[in-house]
């Protein structure tokens, strides 16, 4: 089914969780392969909503598609799953923190102390993906929606995507080894395997090196086949 009349949300960039005013947790998306995404999916479907984390603006020049910014992963879960319509497309490859400080501080920590270790502690974030799976099992009208997941490997990569395809109940998981040095964070080029389902459970349709412009668009076009 062609995404021409299908909305179509896209996540990319980190997430950051504030320990005090100075000093946060984020990792090193750039928010580039989820740019590329928006771009690509932006040229098939009007209705392109790109949600992002803190990433350089400079990225978005020239872009026609919406973007709605978002600072925490809780910011991140909000806004994607207000933006959930029946029948829309969601591609998440945001790197959302997984931790937040448990308690953040309203001063500046203080190096000066006696001791040269400071211990955080550290509260699990809520994982967005399994809150769309919950919304889609409780919301008949949003049961056709079509999820796309990233994982982000560094070891067993193949098995580690594939569980987390199982967990979060998606439609289609792109896996990228962030261990290589042209995949991942910050590159402009990426090496995806994505794993779809079929009648003999899950088929795996892997891609060559390619500009992350290129990969979205690939991505696109399995999606839409998908969607048959
Ligand atoms: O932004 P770039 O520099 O271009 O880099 C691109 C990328 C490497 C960030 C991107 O290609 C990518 O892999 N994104 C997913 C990063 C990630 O969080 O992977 P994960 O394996 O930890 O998470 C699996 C999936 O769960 C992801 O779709 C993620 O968006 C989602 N997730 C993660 C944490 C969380 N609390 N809720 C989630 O839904």
């Amino acid at each position: 089914m062609p995404l021409k009349d299908k909305k179509i949300i896209v996540t990319g960039g980190p997430t950051r969780e504030w320990i005090d005013p100075v000093r946060y947790i984020s990792n090193a998306s750039s928010g580039k392969m989820g740019i590329a995404l928006a771009d690509a999916a932006v040229s098939r479907s009007k209705q392109t909503v790109f949600i992002h984390g803190p990433i350089e603006n400079s990225l978005l020049t020239n872009t026609i598609f919406k973007s709605i910014y978002v600072e925490t992963t809780a910011d991140l879960m909000n806004a994607v799953l207000n933006e959930l319509t029946p029948g829309c497309v969601i591609i998440m490859a945001a790197a959302p923190a997984d931790f937040q400080p448990e308690k953040k501080s309203s001063t500046k920590i203080k190096k000066e102390n006696d001791t040269d270790i400071l211990i955080l502690k550290l509260k699990k974030n809520p994982d967005i993906l399994k809150n769309i799976a919950e919304k889609k099992s409780k919301d008949a009208s949003l049961s056709g929606i079509f999820v796309t997941g990233f994982a982000a490997e560094t070891d067993n990569t193949e098995s580690n995507a594939i569980k987390k395809f199982n967990a979060k109940n998606l439609d289609m998981i792109c896996l990228n080894d962030v261990t290589q040095k042209d995949a991942g964070f910050g590159t402009d080029t990426n090496r995806i395997i994505i794993f779809t389902k079929d009648s003999d459970g899950i088929k795996k349709t892997e891609l060559p090196l390619l500009l992350k412009a290129e990969a979205a668009e690939r991505i696109l076009d399995l999606i839409e086949s998908e969607l048959k």
